[in-house]
């Protein structure tokens, strides 16, 4: 491959399509982490939901690509919009690179230049935003019935996790690395009481989003094998809505419709003494669940998980103090949450 850093142009994340069998369900979610609903596209059943520079399209189509997607994989992340400087050139050179093109015969729901991505989703390339406009304005219109509600503070989408099956993880990365110019930020190796997974972290090439990527490590029904058997295959596991004050999001959060992942107590009796620098009230910390990691003195990241929220995909919400990791320290806490929730459940 070229040594061109950013052989796509690639600029950022323009929008996250969801194709889900309960629209019902997935509007109350959106509506009570903060986004607006405001539009929909022009000639399809597609709503657009908004907060600050996250954009979602909630797919209620009952035919093409989205449809089909939701068929085979229940409530899913089914397509991405990736901003670049041209859409078009970057389609083909994502294709001379190796990527897959979704031609018409993927039966697209939209006409923007796309390439298959994780579990065959898709990824569309996106050239109008910012001074350029956006494709919100150009195609689609406002809803009769828009349902504008107060922000959250949830700013954009800092990182987005996939999960793999075992022995695949290297042939995504590459994906990621030789079409687009990801790079390997961080490998851990993590393990629970009873299972384990690899993690491997890629920074996209215009630095403002990551994709940490996960399999399992075992035979013990893991969380990735478990994610892998309920959503028929790779896919996104979480998303992480970014926010510069994820005390007063969670303060105005709906906790009825979004429950976090619990803490162990224990873990409030060490962590300000690991991260003593912490400005946060730290009784709101320990009130919300709210998990603290620290790289190095007077940086620090806290985030927060919600339980499997749309089939098994759940949603992160991180703030960073100067921190750019993803609260590896907390790996260990939070794998053996989901650990005991999955005991509760009786999957382990
Ligand atoms: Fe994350």
């Amino acid at each position: 491959m070229s040594e061109v850093k950013n052989p796509l142009g690639l600029v950022g994340i323009e929008f996250t399509e969801y194709a889900t069998p309960d629209a019902d369900y997935m509007d109350k979610v959106f509506t009570d982490f903060g986004f607006s609903k405001l539009k929909k596209y022009k000639d399809k059943d597609v709503v657009y939901y908004n907060q600050n520079d996250i954009h979602f399209l909630l797919n209620n189509e009952r035919e093409g690509f989205s449809a089909a997607f939701a068929k085979s994989h229940g409530p899913a992340i089914c397509s991405m919009g990736w901003r670049v400087e041209n859409a078009q050139k970057a389609f083909e050179v994502a294709v001379e690179r190796g990527a897959k093109p979704a031609t018409e015969s993927a039966n697209k729901d939209f006409p923007y230049p796309a390439i298959y991505g994780i579990g065959d989703s898709l990824i569309y390339f996106i050239e109008i935003f910012g001074d350029k406009g956006s494709i919100y304005d150009n195609d689609f219109v406002d809803l009769e019935e828009q349902n504008i509600v107060k922000d959250k503070g949830f700013l954009r989408i800092d990182h987005l996790t996939n999960n793999v099956y075992k022995g695949t993880m290297e042939t995504w990365a590459n994906f990621y690395k030789n079409v687009f110019g990801f790079e390997e930020v961080r490998y851990f190796d993590i393990k629970g009481q009873k299972t384990a997974l690899l993690s491997y972290a890629l920074k996209s090439p215009c630095g403002t989003f990551s994709i940490p990527i996960n399999e399992g490590k075992d035979d013990n029904n893991n969380q990735i094998d478990e994610y892998l058997d309920e959503y028929n295959g790779p896919g996104v596991q979480h998303l992480a809505f970014l926010t510069n004050d994820l005390v007063a999001s969670l303060d105005q959060l709906d906790q009825s419709t979004i429950a976090t992942l619990d803490i162990i107590p224990e873990y409030y009796e060490t962590i300000f003494d690991r991260v003593p620098w912490v400005k946060e009230d730290k009784e709101k910390i320990r009130k919300h669940q709210i998990l603290v990691d620290s790289q190095s003195e007077n940086c620090y990241l806290l985030q927060i998980f919600s339980k499997n929220l749309f089939g098994p995909i759940f949603i992160e919400m991180i703030q960073r103090v100067d921190d750019g990791g993803f609260g590896e320290g907390n790996f260990q806490a939070l794998f053996e949450s989901i650990e005991r929730d999955q005991e509760r459940r009786g999957v382990l």
